[in-house]
């Protein structure tokens, strides 16, 4: 058996299906740290370093053939990987908060749910392959229709914005159903509210983790 996942107190993540308003509320969330002076890093799934933002070009790329789940599995996986190694438990080990849109959830309702890939498998990459759970998670939870009409009126839809709305069912369903089997870890901010309410509650979130996370450094 591989080591139980560590918990990063200072580990938050965003997730949520296509047009939630992730990026958006990240931005928020940006403004709430900088107001309380604290310098947060700010990154992303798939992606977050040089090498795994090239893994997300592969698993975005519509030019070659599909991916086989098990292929879209593992490059994700691959790149997380990196990211865990190089970006996040760097920036946690120094005491500084980590904000990440996505992270292993995405994986679960994706593959897991969206693919059909085998959870227990996933389950055991994250425990391998990842070891790490944030702190807070803070699901956007939206309609499908809803936040595809917002996620399609910026462009070109890339490999996994063209998958049929069935699959984003099972997305959406497979993050609900992670929120309410982990409810102390999951914050759950219904995202089909106007961009402001949804940044105000995302941020109410993050500065109760802030006001109950021992400052860097004060730890045993
Ligand atoms: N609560 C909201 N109400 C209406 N529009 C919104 C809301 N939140 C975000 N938007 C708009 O919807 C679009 C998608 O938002 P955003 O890019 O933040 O979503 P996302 O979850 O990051 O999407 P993706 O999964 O594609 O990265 C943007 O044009 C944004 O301005
Ligand atoms: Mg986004």
């Amino acid at each position: 058996m591989s080591a139980p996942l560590r918990t990063g107190a200072r580990f938050v993540t965003l997730e949520g299906g296509e047009g939630a308003g992730k990026s958006t509320v990240l931005a928020a969330l940006r403004g709430a740290f900088e107001d309380a002076g604290i310098d947060a890093v700010y990154t992303r799934e798939p992606g977050g370093t040089p090498l795994a933002e090239q893994i997300r070009g592969l698993m975005l790329d519509t030019h070659h053939e599909p991916a086989a789940p098990e292929t879209e599995l593992l490059l994700a996986f691959a790149a997380r990987a990196q990211h865990v190694r190089a970006t996040i438990a760097p920036a946690l080990a120094r005491g500084r908060w980590v904000i990440s849109d996505r992270f292993t959830d995405a994986s679960y309702a994706y593959q897991g749910a969206g693919r059909g890939l085998d959870l227990h498998f996933i389950a055991e990459l994250e425990r391998r392959v990842v070891g790490l759970r944030p702190a807070l998670t803070l699901l956007l939870d939206v309609p499908v229709d809803v936040g595809l009409a917002r996620a399609r009126g910026r462009g070109a839809a890339d490999r996994i914005e063209s998958e049929r709305n069935d699959f984003f069912e099972r997305v959406r369903h497979a993050y609900r159903e992670r929120a309410a089997a982990e409810p102390e870890r999951f914050a759950v901010i219904d995202a089909g509210q106007p961009a402001e309410a949804v940044a105000q509650q995302a941020v109410a979130r993050l500065r109760a983790l802030i006001a109950r996370t021992p400052a860097a450094g004060a730890q045993a």
